[in-house]
């Protein structure tokens, strides 16, 4: 065992309360040139190290097609590391963590790269202690998944009992484009790794908020009695971008919002907010409960009026004009693909029965905001007069998901005066305000969690068809049809307003 690392004196205050390391093992990622290792994966892997969090015999092996050493491999990270980290840089402990970096160049297609892969975590088992562990990181496109899967199976790095350790797979969303593809891309992954070596990113399940949503709701008697449809008028979910498509108009085009984020990141925070209490805190309880919520939600038999997408148009944010999505580099001129979605879903339950459920997301809106609000019923009765409560609106509890991290309790108070006015008040916990300690970052938390073997953040692959199951009807209602306009820096298009105004109700400006 490498000293230090345990011991590190920059390590989190709160992970004296969580002292998990993980057992050795090596971190085999594949795609480390991508973006999301460079922004995301390789800066939390450094933050781990930051806080005493990695095993202490660890490897991180990256795979990609690139003539290098383990040496370019290690600037790369540390640039990745440097630039994009939560916690200070050290030189100490990236000085510790760059000696267990290592490089197999290789494309998916290379038996010889897959054996050289194979070895070379053969042999970490002897110079790195890593004890046959090991855990693949697939951050490459989808369409990449059949073909390194069967290089794993065929080199038989993905048997546990061959490795004589264990050996994980960690999938990136999106999984799968609809129902069927999802159902083969799962039958493939359970064919080479067992079900519980299967770990499905959804990033949001890491963000330390998601989280907080069980510890609201069941760690404390004041807010479930209410949490049901007598009580609850209905419940909005926004997770608004302020960017636009970036880079990535090859995948986004492709994709669209329903299938980006509506199919995974909203639908996951729609199961958190409607579950019923799990047995215990256990990965398979929390997956068993979100499930039975995903397989109630119903679709709007009004698809036209209540399942509305957009597409930005150019405008202005932030006091820059912006293109229109159809001019962003490499976007098609005639693409029909959403860059908004909003939808009204219901909940068949007992507890939901006629509660909507009314989520949107979208590129190119005002602000980076993620919410869930919960919108109250109005008091049966107000023995105050009309003109007093005219500004009284619903009582809200909105969870602040990102930014400003943290929840807010709307309610009727009176003004100060003479008069019995009531109006709309807010109180508010802030992360930043009630805790010293700064969240980890999602991936962070994740990694973790797979190399812990914890899958109580992770999707199973129930929830993911199940999810699909409500994603593929709107996608096939709107194939094919021009999305409504919006103007970029705008709250999206008109239709959306109006899906809300049916009902008698408006959007939440966040
Ligand atoms: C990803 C989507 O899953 O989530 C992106 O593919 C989106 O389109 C991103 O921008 C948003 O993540 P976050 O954590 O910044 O809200």
């Amino acid at each position: 065992m490498r000293p230090g690392l345990r011991s590190n004196p920059l390590r989190d205050p709160r992970d004296r309360r969580l002292p998990r390391v993980p057992e050795p093992c090596a971190l085999v990622v594949f795609g480390v040139t991508g973006d999301l290792a460079r922004k995301k994966l390789l800066p939390a892997i450094y933050d781990l190290a930051h806080r005493g969090l990695l095993p202490a015999d660890f490897v991180l092996l990256g795979f990609a097609r690139r003539d290098w050493e383990d040496g370019d491999f290690e600037t790369l990270a540390k640039k990745a590391a440097k630039d994009h980290a939560r916690t200070d840089w050290s030189e100490e402990v990236w000085d510790r963590l760059a000696g267990d970096i290592k490089f197999v160049a290789g494309s998916f297609d290379d038996d010889q790269a897959f054996d050289t892969l194979a070895t070379t975590l053969d042999d970490l088992r002897n110079s790195h202690g890593i004890k046959g562990n090991a855990a693949f990181y697939l951050s490459i496109p989808p369409s990449m998944f059949p073909v390194v899967l069967r290089q794993m199976e065929r080199t038989k790095m993905a048997d546990n009992a061959t490795s004589g350790g264990w050996r994980r797979v960690v999938v990136e969303k999106p999984f799968g484009h609809d129902l069927p593809s999802a159902k083969a891309l799962n039958a493939l992954v359970d064919e080479v790794f067992t079900a519980e070596d299967v770990f499905r990113i959804d990033h949001y399940l890491g963000k330390e908020t998601v989280q907080n949503l069980m510890a609201l709701r069941f760690a404390n008697q004041l807010f479930e009695p209410v949490w049901n449809s007598n009580y609850v008028d209905s419940v909005q979910i926004t997770m608004a971008e302020d960017v636009g498509i970036g880079g990535r108009a090859g995948f986004y085009d492709a994709t669209g919002a329903g299938r980006d984020v509506l199919q995974n990141h909203l639908l996951q925070l729609l199961a958190l907010t409607a579950m019923e209490e799990p047995v215990e805190f256990t990965a398979e309880a929390i997956r068993t409960e979100k499930l039975k919520v995903l397989r109630a939600i119903t679709l709007p038999a009004d698809r036209a009026a209540y399942a509305v997408r957009g597409q930005y148009q150019q405008g202005w944010l932030a006091g820059e004009r912006v293109p229109a999505y159809r001019d962003e580099k490499d976007v098609p001129q005639d693409s029909k693909t959403e860059t908004y979605a909003a939808v009204r879903l219901g909940i068949d339950t007992r507890r939901w029965a006629g509660v909507p459920f009314y989520l949107r997301t979208g590129k190119r809106l005002p602000r980076r905001v993620t919410e869930i609000a919960v919108l109250f019923k109005k008091a049966p009765h107000l023995p105050f007069s009309h003109t007093d409560t005219e500004e009284l609106g619903h009582n809200q509890l909105v969870v602040r998901v990102q930014p400003d991290e943290g929840v807010t309790l709307k309610f009727g108070s009176k003004v100060p005066g003479s008069m019995m006015e009531v109006r709309d008040v807010s109180m508010d916990f802030l992360y930043g305000e009630a805790f010293t300690e700064s969240s980890p970052e999602a991936y962070e938390r994740l990694i973790l969690d797979v190399m812990l073997g914890d899958a109580t953040l992770f999707p199973r692959n129930e929830e993911v068809e199940s999810s699909w199951r409500v994603i593929d009807p709107l996608e096939e209602f709107w194939a094919g049809q021009e999305p409504a306009a919006y103007r970029a820096g705008e709250w999206g298009p008109k239709a959306a307003d109006e899906m809300l105004a049916r009902d008698g109700r408006t959007w939440r400006r966040p």
